[in-house]
């Protein structure tokens, strides 16, 4: 057994402006890394369409899911033109995009980014927290779906 399928972890939507339209993406490796500076982490794989728009852009969007939004992690696996359809998002102070329903956003300017091995981890520096609905959390132990890289 896999041991590390038992590290459990909240299921977020990062997002980013690509453009004129937005990139986006289901992610679990996210992590607060410092309280001062407030610095937040996510783990995104080269290969990813959304990581290469985060290497042209200084910032991303961390959106909290929460139970009851399993739907839009399925959604998510859609192409980039049918993920979005219907999606409501609103701007943040960097430009970033971000998810009206969830239960917030956090958007985060890009401070550096460190390639220990097989993700680079992106490491924000939060500039805006939008708290917007107060609901349990989605969990990779609830959402039954482990990422394991
Ligand atoms: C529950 C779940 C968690 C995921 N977590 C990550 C993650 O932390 N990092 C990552 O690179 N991919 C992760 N993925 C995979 C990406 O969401 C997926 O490959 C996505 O389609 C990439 O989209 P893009 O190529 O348009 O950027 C996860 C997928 C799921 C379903």
């Amino acid at each position: 057994m896999d041991l590390l399928k038992r590290i459990t972890t909240g299921i977020y939507l990062l997002t980013v402006q690509a453009g004129k339209t937005r990139a986006g993406m289901i992610v679990s490796w996210v992590l607060q890394i410092s309280r001062d500076p407030l610095l937040v982490m996510a783990g995104v794989r080269p290969d990813r369409y959304t990581h290469k728009i985060m290497g042209e852009r200084n910032s991303f969007g961390i959106n909290i899911l929460y139970e009851g939004q399993e739907e839009l992690v399925d959604r998510m696996e859609k192409p980039l033109e049918e993920r979005f359809e219907g999606v409501e998002f609103f701007t943040g102070s960097l430009g970033t995009p971000l998810l009206k329903d969830s239960i917030g956003a956090i958007e985060c300017k890009i401070q550096r980014v460190i390639k220990p091995g097989d993700h680079s981890l992106f490491i924000g520096e939060v500039v805006g927290q939008h708290f917007l609905k107060d609901m349990p959390p989605l969990s990779s132990w609830g959402l039954g779906k482990l990422y394991l890289g």
